[in-house]
C-alpha cells in the first residue's frame, strides 16, 4: 500500500499523505478551507463546523476527515459558504465581539473569517449574553464574552502543557469554560509561558 492517495477538491486532483485530515491534506496543495476550532499542534474534534464541506456528498468537517483513495470533496461552493456564514454569524451574536472597540481586532481569526466570508452584518438578532470575566490571576485574563467555545484552551492545555486547566461546564446557552479551581484562574496552575495561552482564535 502506497502511503499517498488522490483525493480531489472542487474538481482538481491532489496528492494526500495517508492519515493527514483533508484540512492539512488541502493546506498541503494550497486550498484554503475556513477553520476555528483547528489547531496544528492539538487533536481535531470537529467542534464549530466552519470546516464543513461535501464529502462524497455528505456534509463532513474536513479536520476531522481523514482523506481516502478517490474522495471528492466540495469546498469552494455558494452552498457551503452560505452555510459557513450562518456558523459565523451566530458564534457573533452568541457572544459580545465589538470588533471595532477590541484590542484584539486585526490579530483575531474569527474577525478574519468573517472577513474572508463576506460577512458585513449578522442575521440573526444579537444575544448581548451576560459571561463574566476571570480576573483573578496577576498576569493572565480570561474574557468569556470573546470565547466562542471552540476548546482550542481545553486541549492545549491538556495536550501540550499537560495541565487539565480549562473544561468544559454547562450546557446550551449557559455553556461555558471553567478552570479546576474555585479559585479562578488564580488558583490554577497556569503559567504566562504555557501553549494553551496563545491558543485561543479570538484573543490571541
Ligand atoms: Fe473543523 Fe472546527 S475547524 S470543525
Amino acid at each position: 500500500m502506497t502511503d499517498t492517495v488522490q483525493i480531489t477538491i472542487d474538481g482538481r486532483t491532489i496528492k494526500a499523505r495517508r492519515g493527514q485530515s483533508v484540512l492539512q491534506a488541502a493546506d498541503a496543495s494550497g486550498v484554503y478551507i475556513p477553520r476555528l476550532c483547528w489547531m496544528k499542534t492539538i487533536s481535531p474534534v470537529g467542534a464549530c463546523r466552519v470546516c464543513t464541506c461535501k464529502i462524497n456528498g455528505r456534509l463532513a468537517a474536513a479536520c476531522a476527515e481523514p482523506v481516502r483513495e478517490g474522495l471528492e470533496i466540495e469546498n469552494d461552493t455558494p452552498e457551503l459558504l452560505e452555510m459557513r456564514q450562518s456558523i459565523v454569524e451566530m458564534l457573533f451574536v452568541e457572544g459580545n465581539h465589538y470588533c471595532m472597540f477590541c484590542e484584539a481586532s486585526g490579530n483575531c481569526e474569527l474577525q478574519a473569517t468573517a472577513y474572508r466570508l463576506k460577512i458585513t452584518a449578522p442575521r440573526h438578532t444579537y444575544q448581548f449574553p451576560e459571561r463574566g470575566t476571570d480576573a483573578t490571576h496577576p498576569d493572565i485574563f480570561v474574557d468569556r464574552n470573546r470565547c466562542i467555545l471552540c476548546g482550542r484552551c481545553v486541549r492545549a492545555a491538556r495536550e501540550m502543557d499537560g495541565k487539565p486547566i480549562f473544561q468544559f461546564l454547562g450546557r446550551g446557552f449557559d455553556r461555558h469554560i471553567g478552570v479546576n479551581s474555585g479559585e479562578g484562574l488564580v488558583g490554577t496552575s497556569i503559567r504566562v509561558t504555557d501553549a494553551t495561552i496563545s491558543s485561543c482564535p479570538t484573543c490571541p
